[in-house]
Formats: C-alpha cells, structure tokens, sequence
C-alpha cells in the first residue's frame, strides 16, 4: 500500500546570525562564506530548545494536513542532536503534542529525513499505520567547535516535518544506500566518567573532511537521481522539482550541471538557513508547498547524503 503527503511545517529559531557577525570573532568573512558556500546567514537557538522546533515544525505540519495529534499512528523523529539523548525526542514530541501513538527517533545525519520517511513508509506497508508524523529537528549549533571556522559557519539550527496517511502511489521509486566511513564527519558521543574507561575520548563536536564530503555529496546527487529516474521508468527531464541536502551552493549548482536539469527546479533555502542536516529537505519541501510552487501531480525528488556515509532518495507525487 503506498502513501500520500498530506501536509507539511517548518520552524526556525528567531535569532538570525549573519556572516559578518561570525566574522566579528572568526577570522572569517561573508566574502569567502558566500562565495565558498552560499551561505549568508543561519538560525541559531538561544532561548529555544529543540523541542520547541520540532513540535512548532510538527503542529504546522498537523494543521496543513487537517489532522489531529490523536489520529496520529506513529511518530518518528530524525535527530542526531536532540535536547536528551533519553527519551528519545520523538517522544517529547508526542507528550507536547498530546498523542499516545509510538515514537522513535531515527538517526543518519543529513540523510535521515529520507530514512525516516522509508521507515513510516515500512509500517504503512504492514498495515501497522496509517497516519504517520515524520520530524527532522536539528540543533546543529550545540555540536559545533565555534573555534573551528572551516566547519562552525557551514550550520545552523531548524525543523521541518511531514504527515503522511496510507494510500496513494508514493513512493515512484526509493533507495537508500550507506558507504561505511565513521571518520569523514563525525560527532564523538558521550565521554561519560567511568572509572573503568582507560581510552581517551574525543572532545564532542563535529569534525569533517569537507573536499571529501563534497564530492561525495555531488556524486551521490548524481547518481541517486538516475537510480530513481531509473527504477520508475520516467526520464530525469520528467523530474518536476529537486529537494537535495543543503550543503553547499556549489554542490547543488554541479549537481545541477551534470544532471542537466533547469536550475530553477532545484530548491534553495541554504542562503537564509545554512545546513540544518536532516532538517534540510523537510523544511525545503515545506518551503516549496507554501510559496504554491507545487501542483498535484508534481513529481519531487529528495536527495539527502551525509555522514555514514548515508545516502537516502525517494521519487514522490505530489498529491
Ligand atoms: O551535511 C554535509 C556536511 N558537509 C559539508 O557541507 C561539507 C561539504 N564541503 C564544503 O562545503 C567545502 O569543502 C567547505 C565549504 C567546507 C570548504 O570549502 P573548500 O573550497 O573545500 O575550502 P578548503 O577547505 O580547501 O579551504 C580553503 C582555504 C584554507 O586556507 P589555505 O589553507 O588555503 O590557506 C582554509 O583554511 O580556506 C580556508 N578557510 C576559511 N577561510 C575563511 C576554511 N574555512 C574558512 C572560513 N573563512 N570560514
């Protein structure tokens, strides 16, 4: 039994950090960010926990689609920067928003919207579900060496969301992929204190090879587009919209070079948010319903590639 998309929501924190702030105790500029990344500023908590976005993304994506919290048969919750590590955030999701249904986080970084989907999709399938909360809540800014300018100006903070209710022809085609690299980007866990560890821990905050992760990121795109294209048997022309991973402008414009595809169908919001790892292709998505660019019967690819190295496709109808 396939899905449809009934709605989605996004949510920012309020506090908006340009890159000439950055650039105040950085030495760094908005001259080499935007050039190198595309980037011109991002959203950063300050009074905001990640609850807070993932429940503000979760009740607009609620409100959209005309369902309520108790209608919901799962909730899942992509996350690898969560408020607690226990419970999981999906579950303070659900306690905030009022719902009784199970609630679980998945986690594959940039990627785990994508996987996320695949798991509600899995429960659809077995007819454990039919109305599923997906939610990608990113607080990228606590995991960040803000000493570190080749990698602190790259993230920001956001949500996005999307309800899905069981029927309909999605997906066209999916496919997920991992390339097992635990060291190109990689956030150490917990140090903990126990008198038995004799090891040394690494110090928590995100460390990444980034001439690595590019090309990585502009294959990945590639190839993934194709795969799907392929699977459902419609050519890369016949692709209506792309929502890939907001990593870089530069990624995004070779992608777009090498695929042939009209610039205009690929989204951008990395300008105004930086990358909000798995929050990235929700919050387009949701970006790209709410400025009316989406017309039923619209096929979408989303393309989320990131540590793991997990990649994660799907080819949808927009319904
Ligand atoms: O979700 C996936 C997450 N990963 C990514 O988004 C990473 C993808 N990779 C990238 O976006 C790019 O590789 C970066 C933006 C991270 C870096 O761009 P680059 O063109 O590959 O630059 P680079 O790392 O080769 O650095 C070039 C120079 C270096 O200086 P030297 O050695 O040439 O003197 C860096 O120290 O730029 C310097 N640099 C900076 N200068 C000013 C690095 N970061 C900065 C900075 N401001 N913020």
């Amino acid at each position: 039994m396939g899905f449809t998309i009934l709605g989605t929501g996004s949510a920012l924190p309020k506090r908006r950090v340009s890159n000439d702030e950055l650039s105040e105790f950085l030495d760094t500029s908005d001259e080499w960010i935007f050039t190198r990344t595309g980037i011109k500023s991002r959203h950063v908590c300050t009074t905001e926990s990640l609850d807070d976005l993932a429940v503000a993304a979760s009740e607009q994506a609620l409100q959209t689609s005309g369902v309520d919290a108790s209608q919901l048969d799962l909730i899942v919750c992509s996350t690898t920067t969560g408020d607690h590590l226990v419970p999981a955030e999906a579950c303070a999701v659900a306690e905030r928003l009022g719902a009784t249904c199970p609630a679980f986080d998945v986690s594959a970084a940039c990627a785990g919207f994508v996987f996320a989907l695949d798991v509600a999709e899995g429960y659809i399938a077995r007819g454990r579900a039919r109305r599923v909360l997906i939610v990608a809540a990113e607080q990228m800014t606590r995991a960040l060496d803000w000493t570190d300018r080749a990698t602190c100006v790259l993230f920001g903070d956001g949500a996005g969301a999307a309800v899905i209710e069981a029927g309909g022809e999605n997906p066209l085609a999916v496919e997920l992929s991992t390339s097992p690299d635990a060291e190109t980007l990689r956030v150490p866990g917990l140090a903990g204190s126990s008198p038995y560890k004799t090891a040394q821990d690494r110090e928590s905050v995100l460390s990444m090879n980034g001439r690595r992760v590019f090309k990585f990121g502009v294959n990945a795109i590639c190839d993934m587009v194709h795969k799907l294209a392929s699977d459902a048997s419609i050519a890369v022309e016949d692709i209506d919209h792309f929502v890939f991973h907001q990593a870089n402008e530069r990624i995004l414009s070779q992608a777009v070079k090498r695929l042939g595809v009209p610039d205009d169908c690929v989204v951008r919001t990395l300008r105004e948010t930086g990358n909000i790892s798995s929050a990235c292709i929700p919050f387009a998505l949701d970006r790209l319903a709410r400025t009316n660019a989406l017309n039923a019967g619209d096929t979408i690819a989303l393309v989320g590639f990131g540590a793991g190295l997990d990649v994660g496709g799907y080819l949808l109808r927009w319904k």
